[in-house]
C-alpha cells in the first residue's frame, strides 16, 4: 500500500524530519505541501510535517490541508509532527481541527518536536547548533517508533490567544516581504530564488525581486551565502542558520518533486 509524508519547510528542519520518518517506514514518498496533490492510490500512513509559525500553522499548510481531497483515503493512519523553536502553541491542534472539520478525519497521532529556532527577524541565532540538533535527533526517535506502530494519542487545545495571533499573522504574511532589503553584496547567484518554497522570488537584473506572495519562511535570508538579504535594518549583525543536513540544492529538489 505504501506511505506518504507531506512536508513544508523553509530552513530544512521539517524536511530533515520528514526524511528521517520516511527512511524509517518502508515504501514512503515525501511530497511538498507547496503544490496541490491528487491521490491516485490508497496509503497506509499519511503524515504532515511542518514548522510552527506564530503558535499555529504556516498559511500554505492551512491551504494545503483544506484543499486536499482525502475521500479515497479515509481509513489511513493520520499523523502530524510540528517542528518548533520555543513554543508550539496550537499548531498541532490546528491540524487536528482542520482534518476533522474539512474532511471528517481524526488525526491519530500528533507530536511537537523542538528543533533549532530559525526566526532571525525576531532574535539572533543561537550558537549551539550542534547541541540543539543532537537533542532534536534524540527526541525524534520515539516519535518515529510511535508512527511505525501506529500509536494513537490525544491532542489538546491550548488557549485561544494562540489562535488569534496566528490568524493575524496569516492575514498579513503575503506582503511581509516588502520589508526585505537586498544590499550590494548580492552576486546574483540565484540561491534565494531556488530555496523559496512558494516561488515568490524572481532574479531580475541580477538581484532578487519579491512578488508579495511570501510565507515568511526566512529561507531566502538564511540560505543567502552573502548575507545580502535582510529585514529592514534588523538582521544585518545576526547569525544565520540552515539545517546542517539540508543543502539549498536538496531543498530545491524536494520542493520541485525532483527527489522523492
Ligand atoms: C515566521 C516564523 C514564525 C515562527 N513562529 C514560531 C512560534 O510561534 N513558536 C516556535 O516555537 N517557533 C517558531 N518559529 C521557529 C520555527 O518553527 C522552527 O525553527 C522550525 O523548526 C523551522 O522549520 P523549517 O526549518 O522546516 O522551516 C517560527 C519561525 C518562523 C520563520
Ligand atoms: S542568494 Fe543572496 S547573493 Fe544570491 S542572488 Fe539571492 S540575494 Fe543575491
Ligand atoms: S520570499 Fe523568502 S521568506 Fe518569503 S516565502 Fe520566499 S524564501 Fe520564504
Amino acid at each position: 500500500m505504501g506511505n506518504i509524508v507531506f512536508y513544508f519547510s523553509g530552513t530544512g528542519n521539517s524536511l530533515k524530519t520528514a526524511k528521517d520518518i520516511s527512511k524509517a517506514l518502508e515504501n514512503c514518498e515525501i511530497v511538498s505541501m507547496t503544490k496541490s496533490f491528487n491521490f491516485t492510490k490508497q496509503y497506509d500512513r499519511i503524515g504532515f510535517v511542518y514548522p510552527t509559525y506564530f503558535w499555529g500553522l504556516p498559511k500554505r499548510v492551512i491551504e494545503f490541508i483544506e484543499n486536499i481531497n482525502l475521500s479515497g483515503n479515509k481509513n489511513a493512519y493520520y499523523y502530524a509532527v510540528t517542528t518548533y523553536g520555543g513554543s508550539a502553541g496550537n499548531s498541532l491542534y490546528q491540524t487536528y481541527e482542520l482534518l476533522f472539520k474539512k474532511h471528517g478525519i481524526k488525526l491519530n497521532y500528533g507530536q511537537t518536536l523542538r528543533m533549532f529556532s530559525n526566526y532571525v527577524i525576531i532574535y539572533d541565532m543561537s550558537k549551539k547548533i550542534n547541541e540543539i540538533t543532537e537533542l532534536s535527533n534524540e527526541k525524534l526517535i520515539p516519535i518515529i517508533d510511535s508512527i511505525k506502530i501506529k500509536y494513537n494519542n490525544s491532542i489538546n487545545k491550548l488557549t485561544s490567544i494562540f489562535k488569534f495571533i496566528n490568524e493575524d499573522f496569516i492575514k498579513k504574511v503575503s506582503n511581509m516581504d516588502k520589508d526585505f532589503t537586498v544590499n550590494d553584496n548580492c552576486t546574483g547567484c540565484g540561491i534565494c530564488e531556488k530555496v523559496c518554497p512558494v516561488e515568490n522570488i524572481e532574479i531580475t537584473d541580477n538581484k532578487p525581486c519579491y512578488k508579495h506572495n511570501c510565507e515568511q519562511c526566512v529561507a531566502c535570508i538564511q540560505y543567502c551565502p552573502q548575507k545580502a538579504i535582510n529585514y529592514k535594518n534588523v538582521t544585518q549583525n545576526r547569525g544565520r542558520y540552515t539545517n546542517p543536513e539540508i543543502t539549498y540544492k536538496e531543498l530545491y529538489e524536494y520542493n520541485h518533486g525532483l527527489l522523492k
